[in-house]
Formats: C-alpha cells, structure tokens, sequence
C-alpha cells in the first residue's frame, strides 16, 4: 500500500468523466488500498479515483468520528438509483484544500456499487454519508463541489484557495521530506477541516 499524491484543483484530471471498471480484479484492489491509505493520511472522508489521477469509477469512503471505529466502504461504479429531499451541507475537497463552502445536496440518496470483490449492493444514506456520495460520485462525472456554487461564492471560494494554497503546498513539501526521511507520520491533522473528500 502506499500514501499517492493528491491531484490538485485546477488539475485536468479532475474534470473526466471517468470509465467504468470492467473487471474487479487485483490491480483494481490495489489502487482501493492505495487510495484508502492515501485517504486516511490527508486525512479526508472520502477519496475517488480522479483525485489520485486514475480514470476509473472508484470512490472510498469513511465518515466514522476520528476516534469511532473505521465505517470504511468502498463503491466500485456507484450509481444513484434514488433521492430524497435536500440539505445544506458544508463541503471541502482534498483536491481544493482550505475552501468549506455550504452546499444544497439531496438528504437521502440510495446507491447502487460493486465492492471490492466485484458484488453488486445497494446502500441507503443520509445526512454526511449521502453528502459524500453525491460529492464523491459528482468526482467521477469530473464535477466539483464549486461548481454547485452561485458566482459569487464561487469567486470567494477561489480567493480563498488562492490564499490557502501556497501554505498547503510548503505543508505537502515538508511531509514528503519527512516521509523521504522515514519518519512515521501521523495524518496531518491541521492541514484541513476533517471532512473534506
Ligand atoms: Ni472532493
């Protein structure tokens, strides 16, 4: 397993609409632990594919408290098959990191994925689980949290990670020479709120 770089807003490879997983097989498994272990260590709630620059329809997701024990999931080709309501919800992005931004979603949404052994489920969520999805999921059709946005918060948002961006990128820089030098790290607690995905 190993910790992947994060790709970064305004990055390319946020905006595909990624392609279905043909095959749930060991190399696919492997990019759900890498992507898992790379979640857990910004630290986020949830991760999709995109972010770690892979193309593929793949999100994890854990929206356990830091201290609860871990509600990882993960969601091979997840598909919203239902909706229910709507929420305001405050979101952040580890791919847009230092920008929280309320953000109107459905407040319970049913999903249909493969798991990690290629079985076919469905999930019921809502409140931060269903927000997630619907974040997480918007990644794979190349669709980000600001574009949910009015224009004008959308322009304080992009103040914002404009301001917020050179401290993240010194923070990365650092913990790559720490973990170049083998330090074990600890998920970088204060680099962002912990419900960023
Ligand atoms: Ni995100």
């Amino acid at each position: 397993m190993a910790v992947l770089d994060i790709v970064l807003y305004p990055d390319d490879r946020l905006r595909v609409k990624c392609t279905p997983v043909q095959a749930v097989n060991d190399d696919i498994r492997a990019l759900v632990d890498d992507m898992v272990e790379t979640m857990y260590d910004a630290p986020g709630v949830g991760l999709a594919a995109p972010q770690v620059g892979a193309d593929v329809r793949i999100t994890v997701i854990d929206c356990s408290e830091p201290e609860a024990p871990s509600q990882l999931r993960v969601f091979i080709n997840p598909e919203i098959v239902h909706r229910e309501g709507s929420l305001i919800w405050e979101e952040g992005c580890l791919s847009i990191p230092g920008v929280f931004s309320n953000v109107k979603r459905s407040r319970r949404v049913t999903v249909r994925a493969l798991d990690r052994n290629g079985d076919s489920f469905d999930l019921e969520a809502e409140e931060l689980l269903a927000v997630c999805l619907q974040h997480e999921i918007d990644h794979l059709d190349g669709v980000l949290f600001l574009d949910h946005l009015s224009r004008l918060k959308a322009r304080m948002a992009h103040k914002a990670y404009k301001r917020s961006l050179p401290i993240h990128l010194t923070r990365m820089e650092e913990r790559a020479k720490k973990r170049a030098a083998g330090a074990d790290l600890t998920p970088d607690s204060d680099a962002d709120a912990p419900e960023a995905q």
